[in-house]
């Protein structure tokens, strides 16, 4: 039969693998379904009946997206071939907990999924979202002995977008009008670059209204809290947060999968970086098919360095306790 129309965007016989069918994984799912990310997007997860009825959701939905194949299962082998493997699987933080009080059950987790996972997908690029990401991200890291550009977290994608549309809104700009990164932990100690902050291709600090500068230190400040507070503030109100996740972390697949190059804030191993050697964390790299790779980035001020060495001071402390 001839083909009338292009089936569908994505790279033909592409495949995002998503360990974890609750509210996160399931939203990653719907953001690749909509964005058209890969040609088949399976999701495992050990509660049959959920990923059961998650998959038959998504499916639901196909007239309305491009075409994608959905399917899921118990069994770790619906994983298999696939590109990217993404792990939303494990404890999740409660109202008030922070990510690293996740840090040991999660780890223990990783230590039993990850060996099964690269049996059934020896090839995949894996995409840890599980918190405390940079922790976990370390962990698969020691765990799967792979190189460190095959080991991508979502670090401060997410903060970063929290951060760029805060900026957006006070300076009365589209959010795609700013450039602004997150860096460091994705959590309690993460560091926002304001000496590379950027509206158009104004200096966020040199921003002013009518003369006056609109980003002063105390709206930098405020801006920062809020963005350090977000997710407990929507944990807060609905148990968990999964829309904004779930959009970031469809568009470091979609970096990925279609090899775009783009500058992301991933979380993965850094090594001698203005003293920080042999920690995850964020920091902005190039994301494309063969994963993420460390770029020259514009040297942080004095003040973020200090703030970074500290994150990964965090980082690293609790990765020792835990023997990663
Ligand atoms: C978030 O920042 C909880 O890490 C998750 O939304």
């Amino acid at each position: 039969m001839p083909q009338l129309f292009p089936a569908h965007s994505a790279p033909h016989g592409t495949k995002v693998a998503i360990v974890g069918a609750g509210a996160v994984g399931s939203t990653i799912a719907y953001a690749c379904q909509i964005h058209g990310v890969a040609h088949t997007i399976a999701l495992y997860d050990i509660d049959a009946a959920k990923v059961r009825a998650q998959v038959l959701d998504l499916q639901h939905g196909s007239m309305f997206t491009p075409t994608t194949s959905i399917l899921g299962g118990d069994d770790v082998g619906v994983c298999a071939d696939a590109d990217v493997v993404v792990i939303t699987a494990g404890a999740k933080q409660r109202p008030g907990q922070s990510r690293m009080e996740l840090a040991e059950a999660n780890v223990a987790m990783c230590r039993a999924l990850v060996p099964r996972l690269l049996e059934v997908a020896p090839e995949a690029i894996l995409l840890p979202v599980t918190n405390p990401v940079d922790v976990i991200t370390h962990a698969i890291l020691t765990i799967s002995g792979l190189p460190a550009r095959r080991v991508v977290g979502s670090g401060t994608v997410l903060d970063s977008s929290r951060l760029r549309s805060l900026i957006a809104e006070r300076a009365g700009v589209g959010v795609p009008s700013v450039r602004a990164y997150i860096a460091g932990e994705h959590g309690d100690s993460a560091v926002p670059l304001w000496s590379g902050a950027f509206i158009g291709s104004v200096p966020v600090a040199g921003w002013t209204v009518d003369g006056t500068p609109t980003f002063t230190r105390t709206v930098r400040e405020d801006i920062a809290r809020t963005v350090t507070n977000a997710a407990y503030e929507v944990i807060a109100g609905k148990g968990a947060t999964n829309y904004a996740v779930g959009l970031a972390v469809a568009y470091v697949l979609d970096a990925i999968i279609g090899d775009q190059r783009l500058i992301l804030p991933v979380s993965s191993l850094v090594r001698d970086f203005h003293g920080i050697d042999g920690v995850c964390l964020s920091l902005p790299r190039l994301v494309g098919r063969t994963g993420a790779g460390a770029i020259e980035p514009a040297s942080p001020s004095d003040g973020e360095l200090v703030s970074l060495r500290a994150s990964a001071g965090q980082i690293g402390k609790v990765c020792a306790e835990l023997r990663l």
